[in-house]
C-alpha cells in the first residue's frame, strides 16, 4: 500500500473511533497533534511519514482511556500490521507511541528518536493554552473531579503510580503538569510556541483565583 493512502486510512480509522470521546482525547485533539507535529517536524527535519503515523496512532493504546496494565501499545501495532506497515518502519511508530506519555512531575520521559520528539512536543502544546485549560476540564469531568478545593494542595508526583492514581481537583493539574511543560519541550521550535501558551494559562490562573477570593 502507497505511505499516502496508509495515512487516509490510518486517520478515517482513528476519527472513527474517537468522534464521541469525551475525555479531551477526540478526534480533533489527534487532528492538531498531528498537523501541529508535521508543522514542527518539517521545520526540525523529522522523517514525515514517521511523525505523522505516530501522532495519529499516539493515543489508541493511551493508559488514560484503556484499563489495560500494558505500556505496549498493542492496538496499534496490529493496526500497523494490517496496513502492511513494514517491520522497520513499525517499530519507529510504535516508539513514538510509548515515548509520548506524561507521567507526573517527577519522572522522566525520554525520546529514542527525533520523530518522537516532535510528537511528544505537539501532544503536549495540545495540552497547554486555551485548548489545553478546556481540555483539563473536559478530562476532569470525565473522571468526576472537583473543579478546585483549596483544602488539597497540588502534589510533584514522584513516581508513575503515584500520578496514575491521583484522584485531586483539576486546577492542582495546572501545577502538577500542566506549567511545567514549556521547560519539557523537546524541540526549540515547541519552546516558542509553548511561551505564549504559559503565559495564557497563567493569566488565566490569576484570574481564577481573583474571582474565587472574590466569593467571600
Ligand atoms: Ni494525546
Amino acid at each position: 500500500m502507497e505511505r499516502v493512502e496508509i495515512i487516509q486510512k490510518t486517520a478515517v480509522f482513528m476519527a472513527r473511533n474517537f468522534e464521541s470521546e469525551g475525555s479531551g482525547h477526540d478526534w480533533f485533539h489527534i487532528d492538531r497533534v498531528r498537523h501541529s507535529a508535521l508543522h514542527i517536524g518539517h521545520i526540525e527535519g523529522s522523517d514525515l511519514f514517521i511523525t505523522e503515523m505516530g501522532a495519529l496512532l499516539h493515543d489508541l493504546d493511551d493508559w488514560k482511556l484503556t484499563e489495560t496494565e500494558s505500556h505496549f501499545p498493542a492496538k496499534a501495532q496490529k493496526w500497523l500490521a494490517d496496513m502492511g506497515v513494514e517491520a522497520e518502519d513499525t517499530i519507529l511508530i510504535l516508539n513514538i507511541i510509548e515515548d509520548v506519555s506524561y507521567q507526573g512531575a517527577g519522572t522522566e520521559t525520554p525520546v529514542r528518536s527525533l520523530e518522537a520528539a516532535v510528537v511528544q512536543d505537539a501532544d503536549r502544546l495540545d495540552a497547554m493554552g486555551a485548548i489545553g485549560i478546556a481540555r483539563t476540564f473536559a478530562y476532569g469531568g470525565y473522571k468526576s473531579r472537583l473543579i478546585y478545593d483549596p483544602a488539597v494542595a497540588p502534589v510533584m508526583h514522584a513516581d508513575f503510580q503515584s500520578y496514575k492514581s491521583s484522584t485531586a481537583p483539576t486546577i492542582n493539574h495546572f501545577f502538577e503538569k500542566l506549567l511545567l511543560l514549556k521547560d519539557r519541550m523537546n524541540t526549540a521550535t515547541a519552546k516558542s510556541i509553548a511561551q505564549q501558551r504559559h503565559r495564557f494559562m497563567e493569566n488565566y490562573l490569576e484570574q481564577f483565583f481573583n474571582e474565587w477570593e472574590a466569593k467571600k
